[in-house]
């Protein structure tokens, strides 16, 4: 079947992920063996606010460490889209504690502030100078990872996301393979705690992360890369509904883990031409000043970005009603948004601001947005087209 190929069609580019996964029932029990073949000595041990201490994670992560004779500090309360303040007392407890590595146990959130004090606690500069983009990162303590969480690919990737809280700035640095956690743990069971609605919003940051390029991209058509992101968007939305029937249901919730990570390692977006996050930028600034949940941010954004500027990737657009959505025959980019929400509301997640319970003040996003594009050099998101897409999304 002949495809329509233009000659640039597809990128060249560089692809190395140097992050070893241990996926799979009961992985952890290798994580002493890691550690210690990864030198580690004394490790500072970062969780969030709890979930790792109710559902057994916390107690067999330090069975492995008292069982490979390896000490640990502790850095709890990581807080969901991680602030920089917390990050700064982690940077001065891995240097006071001279630690070696940094464990990271729990969901994106608590990976990506593992990120951020690794680069700072091996420098002499301040960590936000990084995310500021005033400094490139040099050097980092090595990380590791046990996710509990499948959403942000932060297991495999490069990236770490941090807030500013006193200028409401949340950033992501991009830097592989320095902030690549050197290997990861995923054990689909350890997410059986999560809830429906952490499950839906994770499911909404995975499908975003395959969505953004495959949408954007001016390329027609990429018989790899589409490849790839239709069967994971597909493999996500069958082990979502599966999960709904049953949150023990083991294979969809490997399914679902595999399909987060891979959606976000780079792996599938290699290749493709001229491509944005513009959604990622425009939902930012709502989780960085509502601190609502990421995801629930992109499915309150993305049905208004698409409506609003959607006329100018129309074909990938109806292509994604089709070939992901299922919808027979797509007339209009209205009806992939209309389908798109109509998904988002079957699983929970949010489609406007009103159901997230915010009254946003449209200037102040639009501020931030509007700074977010200039630095990533989209200048076609201008100040009206932001404060239109955020209107719709009320
Ligand atoms: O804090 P605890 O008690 O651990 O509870 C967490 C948190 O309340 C809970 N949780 C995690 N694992 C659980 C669990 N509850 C029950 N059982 C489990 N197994 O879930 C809540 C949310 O966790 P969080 O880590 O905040 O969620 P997520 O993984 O979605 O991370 C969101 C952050 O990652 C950033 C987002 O902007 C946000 O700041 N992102 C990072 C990216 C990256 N590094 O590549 C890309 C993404 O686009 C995203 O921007
Ligand atoms: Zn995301």
């Amino acid at each position: 079947m002949a495809h329509n190929i233009g000659v640039n069609d597809m990128n060249n580019f560089t692809y190395a992920n140097p992050t070893k996964i241990q996926f799979g029932r009961g992985v952890i029990a290798q994580l002493g063996d890691e550690l210690t073949r990864l030198g580690a000595s004394k490790v500072l041990l970062v969780y969030g606010g709890g979930s790792i201490k109710s559902n057994g994670v916390y107690d067999a992560v330090v069975a492995q460490l008292a069982a490979s004779g390896i000490a640990f500090a502790e850095h709890g309360g990581v807080q969901g889209n991680p602030v920089l303040c917390h990050a700064r007392d982690g940077v001065a407890k891995a240097r006071a504690e001279n630690v070696d590595l940094i464990l990271a146990v729990g969901g994106g959130s608590v990976v990506d502030e593992s990120k951020a004090i690794a680069l700072g606690a091996a420098s002499d500069t301040d960590v936000w100078e990084f995310f500021a983009k005033r400094e490139a990162p040099q050097t980092a303590l090595p990380v590791v990872a046990v996710l509990t969480l499948p959403a942000t690919g932060s297991e495999m990737n490069g990236i770490a996301v941090l807030s500013n809280e006193e200028t409401d700035e949340k950033n992501a640095l991009v830097c592989p393979p320095l902030l690549n956690p050197k290997a990861s743990f995923l054990d689909p069971e350890t997410t059986f705690s999560l809830s429906a609605r952490q499950t839906a919003f994770a499911c909404t940051d995975i499908l975003s992360h395959l969505m953004e390029g495959y949408l954007t991209t001016a390329a027609g058509h990429l018989p790899v890369q589409d490849g790839m992101i239709e069967g994971v968007a597909k493999a996500t939305m069958e082990s979502m509904a599966a999960i709904r029937e049953n949150p023990a249901d083991y294979d969809a919730r490997a399914a679902f883990m595999w399909s987060a990570t891979l959606a976000w390692s780079g792996i599938c977006q290699a290749g493709i031409p001229a491509w944005g996050m513009p959604c990622h930028a425009l939902e930012m600034p709502l989780s960085a000043v509502y601190d609502i949940a990421h995801g629930a941010g992109l499915s309150i954004i993305i049905p208004a970005w698409m409506r609003v500027v959607g006329a100018k990737h129309e074909p990938r657009i109806l292509r994604f009603g089709r070939c992901v959505l299922g919808l027979e025959a797509p007339g209009s980019i209205d009806a992939v948004a209309d389908a798109l929400t109509d998904y988002y509301r079957s699983i929970g997640s949010p489609v406007s601001c009103t159901e997230a319970g915010i009254e946003p003040d449209i200037d102040r996003l639009t501020a931030l947005a509007s700074a977010a594009f200039q630095q990533r050099g989209m200048t076609d998101y201008t100040e009206p087209i932001i404060r239109d897409i955020y209107l719709r999304a009320l």
